[in-house]
């Protein structure tokens, strides 16, 4: 068994920004920072357009009073307004404490940090580093980390959260290298383990994104809130849904169907291609069905539409969205110079995810708190998204909320002793859990299993939902849990065995699409991300409240709690 003062579980921005935050606060403090690849591999890399902050480089004009409120209609009402106003007034000091650390934001011609429009935003504020800001903010804080003294398991699994009586003890991890196991007891446990974008078959998060802290925390009693808010990016490059960023048409890009019409005109005149997002990919998909999408031969009734970057000439595509012409150019061979690219909605990002207070602090239920338990980024939900994100706020809760719930932590830990686990009884478990795994002598392979399970819920409950189309999906559902005992691993040595990783990740895989299609169906109106056929209105009398789902094996329990509502009404949302 190894002690440190406290364990973070994830390698990407929000556990980074905790721990450098807890050793700013304590550099006597032990913190271990766990995470199952390279940090500077986790998924916050792959953020592109930026971070929203109330700086006022661009616009002398914001407020973080506006930006407040561009989040919360943002969130179609669903977002706690007490942590927005956390999340927008800490905004512009998290930034420039980032420029202190070396992050290279792209500049403005008077020196100050850039700043662009963004999709629901009313003022330019979205900081950025061209179209690579995730790259640029994750290197700096890894390098930060390293001088600070973190200690870094990189390649390690963490494969069951230790959490008994209502306190959280520590992690059981597996290491990929060699299959060690190893129990790391705590005094406080912190999972940023990120998003769950594999549980569909088309998405733009990585392929670590597989949703195991939420698994993870919902096998060991945990809640999962607001589940059913599942956002689909507007512009997944066809067909393989690699992000091509909003950043893109924050820079003026178009969206075009197979008339040459910049459709958008019908769906949110006043905001045209910067919508929000639930808005901009319900009108992709509208237009699709409506038979308004290209085929890959250029004729109408096909499944993408069009990007168009061409007006915005050579010069400007190269300096404000390098990566974005590079991904279609690598990837589909298209010169976004003269060429639009071709593009669908893609699964990006959880609303919802662990709940956890102000301070990290993660929810036993509607009521109550968890011993040294704490959260923070995608996984967590505090809620500043509701119902559905703006884009480049999740850059921004990851940095202001990891840092809160780092100096949470470090308070939280004074004086406070060592918890007792039994080593043997949790090493043993998780033997016996992986032995049973190599042995299993079934007849599916893990890949064709979870391409089945991607499709379902890419199927059953995707942009559009409806009561007979996700009860259908939770049967198929079902039947795809039942056969999880019959996958076969090919591999059954304990070196790099790929596929035990593969096999656990299609276990949290299968538990979050569970609980995400539940909440779906018991939420039964219709309120950003979530659009049901059925009930297309949204419904404030009865649903202005977080759903809390409680996974057991015998099904999954429903409870709600209602929003907190501290400045703005809600009102219907109109662009
Ligand atoms: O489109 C993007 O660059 C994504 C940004 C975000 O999800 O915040």
């Amino acid at each position: 068994m190894i002690d440190y003062d406290v364990v973070i579980v994830g390698g990407g921005l929000a556990g980074c920004r905790a721990a450098l935050e807890i050793a700013r606060q304590d550099s006597s403090l032990k913190v271990a920072l766990v995470a199952k690849t390279h940090p500077i591999r986790s998924h916050s890399v792959a953020a592109q357009g930026g971070m929203a902050a109330t700086l006022k480089n661009a616009d002398p004009e914001d407020t973080w009073e506006a930006h407040a409120f561009d989040t919360v209609k943002g969130s179609d009402y669903l977002a706690d307004q007490d942590a927005v106003e956390i999340l927008t007034r800490e905004a512009a000091e998290v930034v420039i404490d980032l420029e202190h650390m070396g992050v290279l934001f792209s500049r403005a011609a008077d020196g100050r940090i850039a700043q662009r429009p963004f999709g629901g935003h009313s003022r330019q504020r979205t900081c950025y580093a061209a179209d690579k800001t995730g790259h640029a903010i994750l290197h700096e804080l890894v390098n930060n980390l390293r001088r600070m003294g973190v200690q870094i398991y990189q390649e390690w699994y963490v494969i069951q959260l230790i959490l008994e009586d209502a306190q959280a003890k520590g992690v059981v991890m597996y290491r990929l290298l060699d299959g060690a196991i190893e129990i790391v007891r705590a005094k406080a446990v912190m999972f940023a383990t990120g998003g769950y974008g594999r549980v569909y078959n088309t998405t733009s998060n990585d392929f670590a994104s597989t949703g195991d802290g939420l698994a993870m925390s919902a096998l060991a009693g945990v809640p999962l809130e607001d589940m059913e808010f599942v956002q689909f990016h507007p512009t997944g490059l066809y067909p393989v849904g690699v992000l091509i960023s909003e950043a893109v048409r924050g820079e003026g890009a178009y969206l075009i169907n197979s008339d040459g019409d910049r459709f958008m005109i019908n769906y949110a005149p006043s905001r045209m291609e910067l919508a929000p997002r639930d808005i901009t990919s319900r009108a992709i998909a509208v237009e699709i069905l409506a038979g308004r999408g290209v085929h890959p031969d250029g004729t109408a009734g096909g499944p993408f539409v069009y990007l168009d970057l061409r007006h915005m000439g050579r010069e400007k595509i190269m300096s404000k969205v390098p990566f974005a012409w590079e991904e279609a150019h690598r990837l589909l061979g298209i010169d976004s110079v003269d060429q639009p690219m071709p593009v669908r909605p893609t699964v990006h990002y959880s609303m919802g995810g662990i709940p956890v207070n102000t301070d990290g602090q993660v929810r036993s239920g509607v009521d109550g708190l968890i011993e040294g338990f704490f959260a923070a980024g995608e996984a967590a939900c505090v809620s500043v998204h509701g119902a559905n994100r703006l884009g480049s706020n999740s850059l921004l809760e990851c940095v202001v909320y990891g840092r809160r719930t780092g100096a949470a932590i470090a308070q939280f830990v004074q004086n406070r002793n060592l918890p007792v686990i039994n080593e043997q009884h949790y090493i043993s478990a998780v033997e016996q859990q992986i032995q049973a795994l190599l042995d299993q002598p079934g007849n599916i392979r893990i890949g064709e299993l979870r391409q089945n399970l991607q499709d379902c819920m890419t199927q059953y409950c995707g942009v559009f939902r409806s009561e007979n189309l996700m009860q259908t999906g939770l049967k198929q559902l079902q039947k795809l849990q039942e056969q999880y005992q019959q996958i076969y691993l090919d591999d059954q040595g304990k070196l790099w065995n790929t596929e035990i990783l593969e096999a656990l990740e299609l276990r949290s895989l299968t538990i979050v699409g569970q609980v995400i299609l539940t909440s779906a169906l018991n939420r039964q109106e219709s309120r950003g991300a979530h659009f049901r056929e059925d009930y297309p209105q949204r419904d404030d009398r009865k649903f202005l409240q977080h759903s809390f789902a409680s996974y057991s094996s015998d099904g999954i329990k429903l409870e709600y709690k209602p929003v907190a509502v501290t400045m703005f009404e809600p009102l219907e949302r109109k662009y």
